[in-house]
């Protein structure tokens, strides 16, 4: 199994009062599946994928990447463990704007500290979401659609095996969300495990796991 999620808590504090933003979540993503879990805003999905990505350590339960507890990590395993196997694609902005485009999307594959030439690859991924005419651009010049699509082509480069997206078709319009999540789709078919969460509650074409997140607890869908 790729990805577990056992009965995950996490427990936020507002007004001296506590609530369960994520409460035991449990469930399980294996490579070659594409999951999507709807849940309005506030349900808990940014948060449950902050603990996936390891940012956050939840209250009680566990995340296993491929059978390793990852809330036992320390800081630099989590580290290499997000910039080798895990592409997280976070919700809102999230290039460096003293980067162009094209250095944003290789940034990744640099902080991997191998030989070798992104480049091309990057140029590949530009492509195919649309927005190669822009990869010398900086952040500041692009639009929000731009900016995602760019985070997206980041969370790719170096082909993880687990890839999470918050929203990620949130500022794209229906032409672009279908490319990108079609795109996610053969990713999932060529052997990595997609995980996306969205508020938008359009039937979701080409996953083959969906889920609903509702107060912090996850529901299975089909
Ligand atoms: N750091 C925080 N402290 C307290 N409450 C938080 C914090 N972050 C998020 N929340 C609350 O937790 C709930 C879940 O938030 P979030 O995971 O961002 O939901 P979603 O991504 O589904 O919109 C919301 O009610 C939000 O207001
Ligand atoms: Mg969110």
């Amino acid at each position: 199994m790729l990805l577990q999620v056992k009965d995950v808590t996490k427990i936020y504090k507002r007004a001296g009062l506590e609530f369960k933003a994520v409460d035991s979540a449990d469930f399980v993503v294996d490579s070659s599946e594409f999951a999507i879990i709807n849940g309005q805003s506030g349900s808990g999905k940014s948060t449950l994928l902050a603990i996936i990505a390891g940012l956050l350590f939840p209250e009680s339960g566990k995340v296993f990447f491929e059978d390793v507890d990852i809330t036992q990590l320390n800081d630099r395993q989590l580290s290499r463990l997000r910039n080798e196997k895990i592409g997280f694609i976070p919700q809102g902005h999230c290039l460096l704007d003293n980067f162009t485009v094209i250095d944003n999307v290789c940034l990744p594959y640099y902080l991997k500290k191998l030989n070798g030439d992104p480049y091309k690859v990057a140029i590949q991924l530009l492509e195919r979401i649309g927005i190669a005419h822009l990869a010398n651009q900086y952040p500041v010049q692009l639009s929000g659609g731009e900016l995602r699509r760019a985070a997206i082509a980041r969370g790719l480069i170096n082909s993880p095996k687990l890839i999470i997206a918050d929203e990620p078709t949130s500022d794209l319009d229906p032409i672009n969300s279908a490319n990108i999540m079609t795109l996610f789709e053969e990713i999932a078919r060529s052997g990595s495990a997609v995980l996306v969460v969205t508020h938008e509650f359009q039937k979701p074409i080409g996953c083959n796991k969906h889920l609903t997140m509702e107060n912090g607890r996850i529901r299975n869908k089909i």
